[in-house]
């Protein structure tokens, strides 16, 4: 039954009892810890809980009466020896293969390490991520990164907003973000694929739908994706309105602004002026958090022009 448990639980992998399939280096020596760390604790718990229904059996009552004493046992030097030296060895063990796996687990590669690295910007919202490509180009959500390559995240929060946690457990551990501060994590994609997160610091209301993904595409089709995204974001023919009002409105406001925890969208004359719009996304209302306080303006008007030809004509027809 016990041996059940765990070969289910090396098994598992999505069941939840272990890290999910790992999709990058450091996030495979995650794992590996996850497993070793595994074993000393699976040995102790069967050895603790064997113990206790031995010791269960083994000095029961029986006929006893309820007054009397059970079997005096004085100390076992060897046993005891054996107690304080065996867990001063796991510990070793432990903490010697964590201090192996840290710093391929903790350190960025180099930007002249092979293949060269992409250094992307993420910032965290209430309750979105936003990402700044080296070349300018914004996204939401959905961090688009080539396979095989380093990705180096410079993760943050601005002064006015709360802390975040990015987590993409496929491509390595969480890691703040913090208002004020910037902290850098990486991983490298092994293989092409949508690889799924979770914002893992409560933030607020909205904290559960606070997603990520990260979508790794072949090199050349990053970097296509990238180029083209470029053009089409300074020409504002991009999708960035459409994925911005789907992480940092629809979320409280429905897909179609037809209003959740956030009232409703749909058919307020706020979305055709640019001018009111902007003034509530910088500055927040109410309840709501300056989403867009400190966008480039570039990502704003994204945002007003989808709402002024999206939202406001899907409403009115
Ligand atoms: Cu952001 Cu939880």
């Amino acid at each position: 039954m016990i041996g059940g448990a765990l070969s289910g639980t090396a098994l598992a992998g999505n069941g939840g009892f272990a890290p999910v399939d790992a999709a990058s280096p450091n996030a495979e020596r995650i794992a590996d810890t996850y497993a070793w760390v595994s074993i000393f604790t699976g040995f102790i718990f069967v050895l603790v809980q064997g113990s206790l229904i031995w010791f269960i059996v083994r000095y029961r009552r029986r006929r006893r009466a309820r007054t009397e004493d059970g079997a005096q046992i004085h100390g076992n030097t060897n046993l005891e020896i054996a107690w304080t030296i065996l867990p001063a060895v796991i510990l070793f063990a432990i903490g010697g293969f964590v201090f192996y796996k840290l710093p391929g687990i903790q350190d960025i590669p180099s930007a002249n390490a092979s293949g060269g690295r992409v250094d992307v910007q993420v910032k965290g919202y209430r309750y979105y991520w936003n990402f700044t490509y080296p070349n300018g180009v914004i996204a939401v959500d959905n961090l688009r990164a080539p396979v095989g390559q380093n990705v180096r995240l410079e993760i943050t929060a601005a002064p006015f907003e709360v802390i975040h946690s990015w987590w993409i457990p496929a491509l390595g551990g969480k890691l703040d973000a913090i208002p004020g501060v910037t902290h850098d994590t990486w991983f490298r994609a092994q293989g092409p694929g949508v690889y799924r997160g979770q914002c893992a610091e409560f933030c607020g209301i909205q904290h559960a739908a606070m997603t990520a993904q990260v979508e790794a595409l072949p090199r050349e089709a990053f970097e296509s994706w990238l180029a083209e995204e470029a053009r089409a974001q300074e020409a504002g023919t991009s999708k960035l309105g459409e994925e911005t009002y789907a992480g940092a409105c629809a979320k409280c406001h429905g897909l179609a602004g037809e209003g959740d925890i956030g009232p409703r969208l749909a058919g307020n004359s706020l979305l055709e002026d640019a001018n009111a719009l902007e003034n509530v996304v910088r500055n927040g209302r109410g309840l709501m958090p300056p989403v867009g306080k400190d966008w480039q303006e570039r990502q704003l008007k994204a945002l007003t022009d989808y709402l002024e030809q999206g939202l406001a004509s899907g409403s009115q027809g």
